[in-house]
């Protein structure tokens, strides 16, 4: 474990220094705050929710692409090469991802990749009946977690991220899962107007009050959205066409 830690320090300290030569002196010191206050006020995560029963056709629009975006399920570590292991570690400090498989996947999670032309350019998790941290709500048996999910940074901002939440539904809807859900940081915009391209529909916003470090409770606010989203977005052409 201290060796795991140890790889992610320096791995971390490596993404730092990259960062620096970037975006220069203010530009960090700007990060590392912005880092800090989202350590300190836990953001209100805006609760998102599908009803995958009465879904009909959960294919949002896909933007056209040069190949087919394939998915896979992955449910035990053995099942990811060496090297699909390797482009999974790019995205959390390297080892770091190696203890998301070691604690998820005994839960049931299930890690599904998204390939463009053979390499993975995306990836998400879902896990059935329960989540793997306490949640907001009670799940029922055929309810999904959606979590974690992740574009590589040279296939974002092209609607790869609705389309793979859009297959994911549709595969586990045939699977006659109920209802599937997903929260979403406050300050994520991207994520946000993203899943505004989806069927996944807004719940509302909870508010971890923290007393002390394991102690508090969650506010519950499902006020309608106040800036979060576009004024006219794909998904709300999407919605009006009948879906
Ligand atoms: C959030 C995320 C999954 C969205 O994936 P995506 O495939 O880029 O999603 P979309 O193509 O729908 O783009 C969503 C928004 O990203 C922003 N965006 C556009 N181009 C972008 C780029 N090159 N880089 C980053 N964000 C971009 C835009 O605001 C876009 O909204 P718009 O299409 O209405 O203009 C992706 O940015 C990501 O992996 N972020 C880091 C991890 C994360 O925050 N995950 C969510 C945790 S639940």
């Amino acid at each position: 474990m201290i060796a795991v830690l140890d790889r992610a320090l320096a791995e971390t300290c490596g993404r730092a220094l990259r960062y620096y030569h970037r975006f220069g002196f203010s530009g960090t010191v700007r990060r590392l705050l912005l880092a800090l206050q989202r350590l300190l006020i836990p953001p209100g995560m805006v609760v998102f929710y599908c009803d995958m029963s009465s879904m009909c056709e959960p294919d949002g629009p896909e933007p056209p692409r040069a190949s087919p975006l394939l998915l896979e399920t992955v449910a035990c570590a053995k099942n990811l090469s060496s090297s699909d292991l390797l482009r999974l570690e790019e995205t959390s400090g390297g080892p770091l991802f190696r203890v998301k498989l070691e604690e998820r996947f005994p839960l049931g999670a299930v890690l599904w990749l998204a390939r463009l032309d053979g390499r993975i350019a995306a990836y998400g998790w879902t896990i059935t009946g329960r989540t793997v941290r306490p949640y907001f709500l009670p799940l029922g048996e055929a309810d999904v977690h959606f979590f974690d999910f992740y574009v590589f940074p040279e296939h974002r901002g092209r609607g790869l991220n609705p389309a793979f939440v859009c297959k994911i539904l549709k595969s586990l809807a045939a699977e006659t899962k109920r209802r599937a859900f997903i929260d979403v940081a406050e300050w994520n915009t991207p994520q946000l107007y993203s899943l505004s391209k989806t069927p996944f529909r807004r719940l509302g916003v909870a508010r971890q009050k923290r007393i002390t470090r394991r102690s508090g409770g969650v506010e519950w606010d499902a006020s309608p959205p106040r800036t979060e989203f576009k004024p006219q977005t794909a998904a709300s052409s999407y919605a009006s066409s009948g879906h």
